[in-house]
């Protein structure tokens, strides 16, 4: 049938791989199935039921009480772009510390919606400390910071705790991007003070990319219902906008998606029904494994990994204090040039893909990630397994044996 029409290509039929990069990883088979539940539309009272009840979960994945946690149609950028956009208006100042690649994200979307954006910058591979960036609030005083959690271009992890209070105390909001934490590093929205706070589902929560879990709070819902404009089609009788300067995106305007999310229902755009079934399938996974012991599963693999590595005789990447659990960053050795070859042998020879890096750690890291439903012990053995025998067909010469043994040893099975 496809032969004889070609321009129908062929039927989608991907190789088998394992995706040990720092994210998208393999799907967990029970966030497919859920994808494949038949179509509800998206006001009858059983779609708006699960939509509370994906409210209600990702509640309990970031930890908070915030009434406005819900899911923005898109990839974790979508999910950045709504609250930043949402909280930042013309003229406000934003202050972004860097310590990696997604810091210039956050910059550069904050000053397209007209921020006018400070940044301080630590070296690639490692953090801030607290007082570095009280001090750059104190000095700044920026309406809102915009800080990442775990950086996986550095697979470093800035620690959150004492920076919402810091936020407060200059009343600034503090928006953080923890897409690549969500569900594998503890994400505490309401210890931490989080204002606003964003991920994706493609990383440790073992979904496909597409759909954004974000939880705003009230000091947060405050700056978005200043700005709250609602679309011609659909205003109230006697409707009037609201004084403050109406947010650049309707797909990304807050006020308009809890608007829709809220018992109002104010129709908006159509939620993407597959992606709500698979972010609150994720939801449940982690949460029926319970959010610490995921995390300690997640230190536990890339614990393993870590050793493997090292036993190979190869050099970890940035801040080991402050190393992110679920994606781990090591120098590519010399004999193995820019490290493409072995990326390609590891895909094609074995099926594993492993992470290159970016910026100016190209050509000097690869990435490798434990993230979600591939962060297991029989996954690392298979990953460093590979990995010991591309490299020795690349001439980098690891001791016999040595990083299995290590891997087995770090799971406490001496054999
Ligand atoms: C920390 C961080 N923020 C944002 C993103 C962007 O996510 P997406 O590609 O889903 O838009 C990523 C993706 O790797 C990330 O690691």
């Amino acid at each position: 049938m496809t032969q004889e029409r070609p321009e129908l290509f062929k039927e989608l039929d991907p190789s088998a791989r394992l995706l040990m990069g720092p994210g998208p990883v393999d799907v967990y088979p029970r966030v497919l199935r859920a994808m494949s539940v038949p179509m509800l539309g998206q006001f009858d009272p059983e779609f708006t039921g699960y939509m509370n009840e994906t409210m209600a979960l990702y509640r309990q994945v970031y930890r908070t009480t915030h009434e406005w946690t819900l899911l923005v149609n898109g990839t974790a950028r979508a999910g950045i772009e709504a609250c930043l956009g949402s909280l930042v208006s013309p003229g406000d100042k934003v202050l972004v510390p860097n310590f990696g690649r997604f810091g210039p994200l956050l910059a550069e979307i904050c000053r397209r919606v007209g921020g006018e954006v400070v940044t301080i910058d630590t070296e690639w591979g490692t953090v801030f400390e607290l007082d570095r960036l009280a001090d750059a609030i104190g000095k700044h005083k920026p309406r809102v910071v915009a800080l990442v959690h775990g950086d996986t271009s550095t697979a470093t992890v800035q620690p959150l705790e004492g920076v919402g209070a810091v936020c407060r105390e200059h009343d600034a909001l503090l928006y953080v991007d923890a897409t690549a934490t969500l569900g594998g590093m503890p994400v505490n929205v309401d210890e931490w003070k989080l204002d606003a706070v964003s991920a994706g589902l493609q990383k440790c929560l073992s979904g496909p990319p597409g759909s954004a879990p974000i939880s705003i709070g009230e000091r947060a819902v405050e700056v978005v219902r200043k700005r709250k404009h609602i679309e011609g089609g659909i205003q109230p009788p006697g409707y009037v906008a609201a004084a403050g300067a109406i947010v650049g995106s309707n797909y990304l305007d807050l006020g308009m998606l809890i608007d829709y999310w809220s018992p109002l229902r104010l129709n908006h755009h159509t939620e993407s029904t597959t992606m709500l079934y698979a972010a609150r399938e994720c939801a449940r996974v982690v949460l029926e494994e319970g959010l610490d012991n995921g995390f300690a599963r997640h230190r536990a693999a890339s614990g393993a990994l870590r050793d493997g590595l090292l036993a190979m005789g190869l050099r970890l990447f940035g801040d080991q204090a402050h190393r992110m659990t679920n994606v781990t960053g090591v120098f590519i050795p010399e004999a193995c040039g820019d490290g493409e070859g072995v990326r390609s042998e590891m895909l094609h020879d074995f099926g594993i893909e492993i992470g290159t890096a970016f910026g100016p750690l190209r050509g000097k890291i690869w990435r490798i990630g434990t993230m979600g439903h591939v962060c297991r012990k029989a996954n690392v053995l298979r990953c460093i397994t590979a990995l010991d025998a591309v490299l020795r067909r690349n001439r980098f010469e690891a001791p016999a044996g040595a990083a299995v043994d290590a891997v087995y040893r770090a799971y406490g099975d001496d054999g």
